[in-house]
């Protein structure tokens, strides 16, 4: 028996959790007593709406956090340090055999930092990602999460070169996909004391091919908000780097109201916006519709519908690339390089006008079998 700790604590976790949550119930059900992995889930709460939380454990039929700190919202210092104090507490108690972080916001480093000052190991899902642009918060997260990190799961090959460049030298599988449950460690085994790499895939593709077929019959907002038929873009705009500085916020919307005059443009807007939105709707153009922050399986079916994606968030460029919709990256980079170099997905300072890329590969981040591999492959490592 195992016991494992997940922190979670934002809208995205809750996502990247839940195929991790199918994989180990899946692998409880077959497992005796001995073989089984005991699931301690931790919210941070540092989204605290229903519709940036509680939404999505209903949604997806998820456990009860067995611990909730509600940690709220605050300065990065003061949200990440009571993240770290809180989950210190709780993980003194748990005394689990691994530690689960998940992505790149504040949960995540708060998380990865309380586990590993008691000595637990720190497994990091969606490792590796890197923007090289210091000045987002996510990225100063990621680079610490991964450095304390024993296990680094990462969704792609991109990431484990990224990884290697920073010294990285456990690689499994020579950096190639290690897919789902029956992958065997083979060279470069993690036992060696080094931090080990794993190509996993993208826990984000599970969630998304698993979903994809569940979302007409769970949702009906196309046909709530009369969009049947229509064209129309889907847009999400809520980074900091695009948010806290104004001039920086005008430049985005101004670019949505002047490129994209033409299309109806549909906006669930992330709280951290909403009121700022609200303040400055003209600046985007009356064909800019601002609604509540809306379900993973409403999201899923306005993706289908829609034309088109303008966005910064990180799930929704992989998502568009998946559903083979065109998508403008509201952001000077990406850490999602695979996404342009199919095409489906373009910077907002390259943008050049709608267009039709080629098809692109659907494996660059797996097969959608990645949490049964993370699980698979933790049971291996830790059961001892
Ligand atoms: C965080 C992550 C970001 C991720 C995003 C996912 C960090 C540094 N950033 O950004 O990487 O893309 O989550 O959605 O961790 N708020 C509410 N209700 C909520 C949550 C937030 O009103 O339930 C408002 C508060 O005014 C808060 C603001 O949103 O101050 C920002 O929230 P915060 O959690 O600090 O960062 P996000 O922008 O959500
Ligand atoms: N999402 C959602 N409802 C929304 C906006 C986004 O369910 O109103 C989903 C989206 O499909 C993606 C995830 O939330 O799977 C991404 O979260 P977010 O953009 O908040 O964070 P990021 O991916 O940028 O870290």
């Amino acid at each position: 028996m195992i016991t494992v700790s997940h922190i979670v604590g934002a809208r995205p976790q809750f996502i990247k959790y839940f195929p991790v949550f199918r994989a180990m119930e899946r692998h409880n059900e077959k497992a005796d007593e001995a073989g089984r992995i005991q699931d301690v889930l931790i919210h941070t709460g540092q989204h605290y709406d229903y519709a940036m939380s509680k939404r999505f454990f209903d949604e997806f039929g998820l456990k009860e956090p067995d611990y909730h700190l509600n940690v709220g919202s605050a300065s990065h210092g003061k949200q990440t340090g009571e993240i770290l104090k809180k989950t210190e507490a709780v993980l003194r108690k748990v005394r689990p055999d691994v530690v689960m972080v998940y992505g790149d916001t504040n949960s995540t480093l708060g998380g990865a930092l309380a586990a590993v000052k008691l000595h637990l190991p720190v497994a990091h899902v969606e490792a590796g990602l890197r923007s090289y642009n210091r000045r987002m918060p996510e990225e100063i997260n990621r680079i610490a999460a991964d450095h304390v990190s024993s296990m680094l799961f990462c969704p792609g090959r991109a990431a484990v070169e990224n990884l290697k460049k920073e010294g990285f030298t456990n690689v499994l599988n020579e950096g190639n996909l290690v897919d789902g449950a029956e992958a065997e460690p083979g060279p470069g085994r993690p036992d060696d004391g080094r931090p080990v790499v794993v190509n996993s895939g993208d826990v984000m593709y599970d969630v998304f091919l698993h979903a994809r077929g569940l979302a007409a019959g769970k949702s009906r907002i196309v046909e709530k908000l009369g969009l049947t038929g229509r064209s129309f873009g889907l847009l999400t705009l809520h980074r900091a780097e695009n948010t806290d500085d104004l001039k920086q916020f005008l430049k985005r919307a101004g670019f949505v109201k002047h490129v994209f005059k033409e299309h109806p443009i549909l906006f669930p807007a992330h709280p951290r916006i909403r009121k700022q939105a609200e303040a400055h709707m003209q600046a985007f153009g009356r064909h800019v519709t601002l609604i509540d922050p809306v379900g993973y399986f409403d999201l899923l079916r306005l993706l289908e519908a829609c034309d088109f994606v303008l966005t910064d968030s990180g799930g929704l460029q992989k998502e568009a690339y998946w559903s083979r919709k065109q998508c403008v990256t509201l952001r000077e980079e990406t850490e999602w390089v695979e996404t342009l170099e199919s095409e489906w997905n373009t910077l907002a300072g390259e943008f050049k006008g709608l267009w039709k890329p080629d098809q692109g590969e659907d494996t660059v981040y797996g097969h959608g079998r990645a949490a049964e591999g993370i699980v698979g492959f933790l049971f291996k490592y830790f059961n001892h």
